[in-house]
Formats: structure tokens, sequence, C-alpha cells
């Protein structure tokens, strides 16, 4: 059996039963697309799962890499405790100005950093506490990188996860031109992530899919 094709009403109808964006979301949105950031936000299905899920690990301790307008990095906030910390990777100077913005607008000032710069240099020279969760939404020719240098940082039973894991339906191309590099990027880490042996992997496909791996 293949499952339930997602069609726009049943999509449509699970955005309304759980509706995790709220005006504060939307309203980012808006402003993210006036400073003319790129709208490749997760979709409102991703946001109440993503709630949901560190809600469920009761995590403490997230790690973004790749924060562009901060959707996910307030989305992500909003389900950890009074004490969580989300830690932002963002490369783009723009973006951090404007993510730091947004989160003091949402009151998450303590609980959110912002760490400006290519997420390889702030993995290798910034420590961090012992991770619960780490979302992994950037650069798609570096995410193996980046899972390489974050598995090591997760608590046993902690949880990684890459956006774009379908790669925008071309994830199980076999002809992908060679100038696809995020299509190619994401077929390098899926299939990294699906043979480590201290990971048990599952694919969640809402919007354009989250590849994830408890730790063991
Ligand atoms: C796109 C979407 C994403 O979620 C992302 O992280 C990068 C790019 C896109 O649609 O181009
Ligand atoms: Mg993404």
């Amino acid at each position: 059996m293949k499952g339930t094709p997602l069609t726009e009403k049943t999509w449509k109808y699970i955005c309304d039963l759980v509706p995790a964006e709220d005006d504060f979301l939307r309203q980012l949105n808006v402003e993210a697309l006036e400073q003319e950031i790129p709208a490749i936000q997760i979709s409102p299905d991703q946001v109440s799962f993503l709630q949901f899920f560190l809600r469920a690990i009761q995590a403490r301790h997230v790690l973004e890499i790749g924060s562009l307008a901060g959707y996910s990095t307030i989305t992500m906030a909003r389900a950890l405790p009074d004490e969580g910390q989300l830690f932002a990777l963002e490369r783009e100077p723009e973006y951090s100005f404007f993510i730091r913005k947004k989160v003091k607008e949402a009151g998450l000032e303590n609980v959110v950093t912002v760490h400006t710069g290519e997420a390889l240099e702030t993995l290798e020279t910034q420590e961090f506490p012992e991770l619960d969760f780490v979302f992994i939404d950037a650069d798609k020719m570096n995410y193996k990188r980046y899972l390489d240098l974050t598995v090591p940082m997760l608590r046993k039973g902690g949880v990684v996860c890459g956006d774009n894991a379908l790669a925008w339906g071309m994830i199980a191309d076999t002809d992908v031109p060679a100038d696809r590099e995020d299509v190619l990027g994401m077929q390098e880490f899926n299939a990294a992530m699906a043979a480590r042996d201290d990971l048990a992997c599952s694919m969640v496909p809402l919007g354009d899919g989250m590849f994830m791996g408890v730790k063991l």
C-alpha cells in the first residue's frame, strides 16, 4: 500500500485541522518578501509537525543550520521550554538582522541565539551544549558535512532532520544534470544518513520532505 495521495484539498484540511501558522508567522513572511528574502520557508504542516515533535522528545537544545528569515527558527523556539536554547546559524548578515528583529518581536530573545557566518566555520569554532534536535536547511551541497559534524553533538535519542529531502520531486531521478548540485547534494545526504549505523531513519514526506534520524 502506497498511502493516501496528498491532494490540495487534503493538504488544506490538514493545515486547517491544526492551524500552526499564526498571524505572526504570516506577517513575518510578508515582511521577508518586502526585504527580498526568498520565499522558501517550511510549509504550515511542517510547522505543526516540528512543534509536535520537539515537544514529544522534550527538546531543550536545538541547532538550526540555515535560518533564512527565521520562520522555522521561531516555529521551533516556540515549542521549547522557558530555559530552552535554539542556536540559529545563518550565513547572510542581512537575514540575520531580520531574524534578530523578529525574534525580539516574538519575545524569544532569551531562547534564540543567531550565529552569523558560514555554518561550517561556526560549527568548528563555537561550543554548543549537547543537542536534542538538529534541523538542517541550508546549502544542499554541504548537508552531508553538516550531518557528520552534528551527529556527534546529539544526545542519545536526539534527532537530526534534513529539510528538502524529496529535492523538489527529483530525489529519485537517476538523470540529474551535473548543474543541479542541490538535488545531487540531497541524494548524497539521504544515502549517507540512511547508511549510518548510529542512526535509525525515517522519511517524513511533509512539505518537500524531512529525512529524520534518531541517534542510537
Ligand atoms: C528551496 C526550498 C527550500 O526549503 C530550501 O531550503 C531551499 C530552496 C526552493 O524551493 O528553492
Ligand atoms: Mg528547506
